[in-house]
């Protein structure tokens, strides 16, 4: 993206720090997987979103008067053999737009000086382990230094609150880099069933795994960097376990396949599910309830529109599981009662235990909140008809353009007493990435069929 673009960022973060604000943003640290390897790097996301800059060893600091300072990895022709090329703080002013740069080796000599004489302290509370030591370590620097007439800062300030919000509303560079990182990931999905239609027919010992790798080979060819999310290629009642990770169990004829994966591309996820028959054929059991996952969906959607609460598309979603769970004789009305009993008393809970989305951007359950923040204040509480606590609830957020969410509404059946046999071990999640518009929502993962005869056909083709 244009480095003008963060520039842009770090501006309205320094106009929203109280005068006299300084704001501390380490990226995330290396992590060791054994020995002398480490596990990939990724860059944290709020110094990404503030700097883009992805090496490690990289801290930023922004000062309510506009100014910006990175600290990074000085050149060094030794480590750059085995370890690549870094940018370095000659470079970095130039490249990224900041103001000053140091090595990363001066940050607790600098830190001190920089904090001296300023009121507040933001840094992003509860996200690094052993900041708040570290930023204690460089204010005892500046207390220190009090009687010699120094200020030091006597606020300390949660900078998430900050970025969450602007983070929330994706802007067009961000919103087509999302687009693309979709039409990837829905072609990885195309990839997957094509792979595993071919491989049954073929006689082959297909397993989740070959899935997967279709998934992997798509993302990277296409220039993603990796997977947003460990991968769930689940077959048959592995399903029903919500978190599965693409394992070695074997895909048979006549069970459904549920794949949940999406990439990253330059920093944003995708995060697509889609369920259909390892054959290529639904069954009448598979179909029956795809249908209905499928029509919850739609009327989720219909509900993700500027205005609508954040809320609507989960309890449009659960109106029509409801009335469809009784339909198919998955809940008994008898004893259960009516669509709105099964939705007071969350009935269905068995069967759909998640709620149907989330805000998606940088990370896969991205942030922002999710209640409507000039109402935080209006408290009601209710009872859970299930654990019996007592639940408060703030008016949910208010849906606007620019925000992107998931909608993914599912259901899992495992067997249990009154659930037709049929039924049993199926699970099926839909899921897709929307754009809220100015008149609705923009679906940015179709790129994979959702109709039952559309998958089909892709299948059969
Ligand atoms: N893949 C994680 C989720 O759907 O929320
Ligand atoms: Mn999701
Ligand atoms: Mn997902």
């Amino acid at each position: 993206m244009n480095p003008s673009l963060y520039a842009q960022r770090r501006a309205r973060v320094a106009a929203q720090l109280s005068p006299g604000g300084i704001a501390i943003v380490p990226t995330a640290p290396e992590r060791q997987r054994n020995r002398d390897s480490d596990y990939l790097f990724r860059h944290d996301s709020y110094f990404y979103y503030l700097s883009g800059f992805s090496e490690p060893n990289a801290w930023l600091v922004i000062t309510a008067d506009g100014r910006s300072t990175l600290f990074c990895q000085p050149k060094d022709p030794e480590r750059e053999i085995w370890d690549g090329l870094r940018l370095g703080p000659g470079a970095a002013p130039e490249a990224l737009g900041v103001d000053a740069a140091y090595p990363i080796g001066q940050l607790d000599s600098e830190l001190p000086r920089l904090l001296e004489n300023q009121a507040t302290v933001w840094f992003p509370f509860a996200t690094h382990a052993g900041l708040e030591s570290r930023i204690d370590g460089w204010l005892g620097k500046v207390r220190a230094r009090v009687r010699f007439g120094a200020l030091c800062p006597a606020e300390q300030r949660d900078l998430c609150a900050v970025l969450d919000e602007m983070r929330l509303f994706k802007d067009a560079e961000e919103q087509a880099i999302m687009r693309r990182a979709a039409q990837i990931s829905a072609q990885g999905h195309v990839r997957a069933m094509r792979r595993c239609v071919a491989m049954l027919r073929a006689g082959e010992d297909l397993r989740e795994y070959h899935l997967d790798a279709e998934l992997l080979h798509e993302f990277r060819q296409h220039g993603s960097q990796y997977p947003a999310y460990g991968s769930i290629v689940a077959a048959g009642a592995n399903a029903c376990v919500l978190h599965y990770r693409a394992d070695q169990a074997p895909i048979r004829d006549g069970e459904l396949v549920l794949i949940d994966a999406g990439c990253e591309l330059d920093g944003y996820a995708s995060d697509i599910t889609r369920s259909f028959p390892a054959n290529g054929r639904f069954s009448g059991p598979q179909r029956a309830l795809y249908e209905l996952v499928l029509a919850s969906q739609d009327a989720a959607v219909a509900e993700t529109r500027p205005g609508a609460r954040f809320t609507a598309p989960h309890e449009a979603a659960v109106k029509v599981l409801a009335q469809g769970l009784l339909d198919l004789g998955l809940l008994d009305g008898k004893k259960v009662g009516s669509v709105d009993d099964v939705i007071a008393n969350r009935s269905y809970f068995p069967f759909y235990m998640h709620r149907t989305g989330h805000w998606l951007g940088m990370d896969v359950h991205d942030c922002g909140s999710y209640v409507e923040p000039g109402e935080q204040g209006q408290v009601s509480e209710r009872r859970d008809p299930i654990s019996g606590e007592t639940i408060k609830d703030r008016p949910s957020r208010i849906l606007r353009p620019g925000m992107v969410l998931t909608v993914e509404p599912g259901l899992y059946v495992r067997p249990a007493p009154g659930v037709p046999e049929a039924f049993h071990h199926i699970g099926i999640r839909i899921e897709d990435d929307a754009i809220v518009t100015d008149t609705g929502c923009e679906l940015i993962t179709r790129g994979v069929p959702v109709e039952p005869d559309e998958i089909e056909a892709l299948m059969r083709g």
